[in-house]
């Protein structure tokens, strides 16, 4: 929801925590402040709108100078997007800065507590009581302070905290939200997510929940909530510094559209070896997926969606009844564990709080929970009892491309895995779909080089005010993404509808003109679709078909086509949502918008 980054080191502070906010961005970008340490108090500077507001008033933190300081870049939850409601937020006697990602729940009654004891509150925010709160127990130990405010706060959070009393320390807690605390020679570092600090250094250590470090030029102290010392062992972080630039494209999410078929490569060609697929990450022997009774799968958004396809395509093959539920509505449904079932939560940062509020219930009733996630070292990740990474790399656009192919990437797998374990499909049957996930990459490839004829479709829509997608089987699965992708960065309302339920009620929005998108591409249900297609042409519906090149007469039935190579039907959401998501980029740039960026949302949800 926020990003955070702080330094303490022998570079001055503010560029680099400005740097570091820059590669946070995708995290918020409502506003940003910066607190840094001058020698003499605790300089702070805070401004609403993007990160180039507040890195133009400091003049790239020329303007702050000092080898100490905490930054953020804010998702406003509690407060509008203002400069008082920005982060850091001070105590009143500006001894005690924190920035925060996360919500303090009961910040209401501790807010009221406070006020009583005579504290003034200046913004709007939760995150305000922590900074008065701290200054209400501190005794002269921050570390003392911070774990009696952690033991009265409820909620999630990730802090970064500076005292004027101890001005070349850093401290930094986590309870639920991501933090990490990175080492160099020159320095140390908190951020929120490793882009951050990738080009100071890759030795990082990962915070736990309810942990508290102390950051200094002379050391790196980790302490639980009680205040005892803890050990905490590195890691080596091995991502390509360049994973997180541009390189040449325009947008991030260009660059990840265009990345999807090494991402898809990397998924798969380790699982896959002498014509087996081997998921030794699993956690599951062979006796207990031959005994799986049911699967559910539960995620958000575009992960919720791949879990849609993954529910035809593990029923379809391995002929396992599967249910597939939006986290946010799973975890308060006081939800049916049976015995003998499998939990997959999907996930492309791991950090989703409705997601991991899930596996935690589920784990809590002794499911067996497996995760696929692709930020490695993530909550979801570390908590599940088993993680099948997706390897996409990096994904810095707030809407998903190549983390959500690589997750319907690894639901095939899992899906010819089990089948083959059950003896659902036949060898041969099983070959075949291998030999038609391995082609996939070079399909994806092939699409991608006639983007042009996209962008010429895409160019005709930018002022249309509503759009329909609708589809039959994995082709609905399908279209609830690329409706999705569609109206998250290109602000059109659009809404994706089983081909079929159009008739229920929805046909009445039909009229001269309605842009309809048709997706048919799964042989057996082909018919079906166009008879749908017949139905809203009837009522003045402009439809763009998209369907294979075996299915040509669907010229005679849409108005304009377009055709994605055959595969076989249970893997072909992987080619048709290339020509979607490139449809949704080039509407969302014809209207001028900051197609990265889109207003209101951000990467990473990990608030409820
Ligand atoms: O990180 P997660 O995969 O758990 O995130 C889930 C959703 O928030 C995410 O897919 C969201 O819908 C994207 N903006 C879609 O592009």
């Amino acid at each position: 929801m926020c990003g955070i980054a702080g330094y303490i080191g022998k570079e001055p502070a503010a560029p680099i925590i400005l740097d570091g906010l820059s590669k946070l961005e995708y995290r918020g970008y409502d506003s940003a402040g910066i607190a840094v340490f001058d020698g003499e108090s605790i300089h702070m500077e805070k401004a609403m709108g993007r990160l180039r507001v507040l890195d133009e008033m400091t003049r790239h933190g020329a303007l702050l100078p000092g080898f100490c300081g905490i930054g953020h870049t804010r998702w406003a939850t509690h407060g509008c997007p203002s400069d008082t409601n920005a982060h850091p937020h001070m105590n009143a006697e500006n001894t005690i800065a924190v920035v925060h990602n996360g919500i303090i729940e009961n910040y209401g009654k501790l807010k009221r507590r406070l006020e009583q004891k005579g504290y003034r509150f200046a913004s709007e925010t939760d995150t305000e009581v922590l900074a008065h709160m701290l200054t209400e127990y501190y005794r002269g130990d921050p570390v003392e302070a911070i774990e009696k405010v952690m033991h009265r706060v409820e909620g999630s959070y990730a802090l970064g905290i500076m005292f004027l009393d101890h001005p070349h320390h850093i401290y930094a807690a986590r309870k639920d939200s991501p933090l990490i605390v990175g080492t160099d020679d020159t320095g140390k570092f908190i951020a929120s997510d490793v882009p951050a600090i990738l080009q100071y250094t890759r030795t990082v250590y990962y915070m736990e929940n309810e942990e508290i470090v102390c950051l200094s030029n002379e050391h790196t102290r980790f302490f639980n909530i009680d205040g005892e010392s803890i050990e905490k062992t590195p890691a080596t972080i091995d991502w390509d510094i360049h994973a997180a630039e541009k390189g040449g494209y325009e947008h991030f999410m260009l660059k990840e559209i265009h990345e999807q078929p090494k991402a898809i490569r990397d998924t798969i060609s380790p699982r896959i070896r002498e014509d087996d697929i081997v998921l030794e990450e699993l956690g599951l022997s062979d006796d207990a997926i031959r005994a799986l009774q049911k699967i559910t799968i539960v995620a958000c958004g575009s992960a919720y969606h791949t879990g849609v396809t993954g529910k035809y395509v593990l029923e379809e093959l391995a002929r396992i009844p599967v249910e597939v539920d939006l986290a946010s509505e799973f975890r308060y449904r006081n939800p049916l564990y049976a015995p003998g079932s499998l939990l997959i939560i999907v996930s492309q940062s791991g950090e989703t709080a409705d997601s991991l509020a899930a596996l935690r219930d589920a784990k809590a009733h002794n499911c067996h929970v497996l995760s696929i996630v692709n930020v490695v070292g993530s909550s979801i990740a570390r908590e599940s009892d088993a993680v099948l990474y997706t390897w996409a790399g990096p994904e810095i656009s707030v809407a998903t491309t190549k983390a959500y192919s690589c997750q319907l990437t690894v639901f095939y797998l899992l899906a010819m895995k089990f089948a083959r374990l059950r003896g659902t499909i036949t060898p041969r049957r099983f070959q075949t779909l291998l030999d038609a996930l391995r082609l996939l990459p070079d399909q994806i490839e092939g699409l991608l080089s006639q983007k042009e004829k996209i962008q010429f479709f895409a160019n005709h829509y930018l002022a249309t005010e509503h759009i329909f997608f609708m589809g039959r089987g994995i082709d609905y699965a399908l279209c609830l993404e690329g409706s999705l992708k569609l109206k998250e960065i290109s602000y059109i309302h659009s809404e994706a509808y089983a081909a079929g339920e159009l008739k229920h009620g929805t046909i009445s929005l039909m009229e001269e003109g309605t842009l309809v998108v048709a997706v048919a591409t799964q042989d057996a249900l082909y018919p079906k679709t166009v008879s749908n297609i017949v139905e809203v042409k009837t009522r003045g519906a402009f439809v763009m078909g998209l369907t294979t090149l075996p299915h040509r007469d669907m010229e005679n039935h849409a108005d304009y086509v377009l055709y994605v190579p055959q595969t076989e039907n249970c893997f072909m959401g992987s080619l048709s949502i290339i020509p979607l998501q490139l449809f949704a980029y080039y509407v969302s740039l014809g209207r001028g918008l900051d197609v990265d960026k889109p207003r209101n949302l951000a990467k990473s949800v990990t608030v409820e």
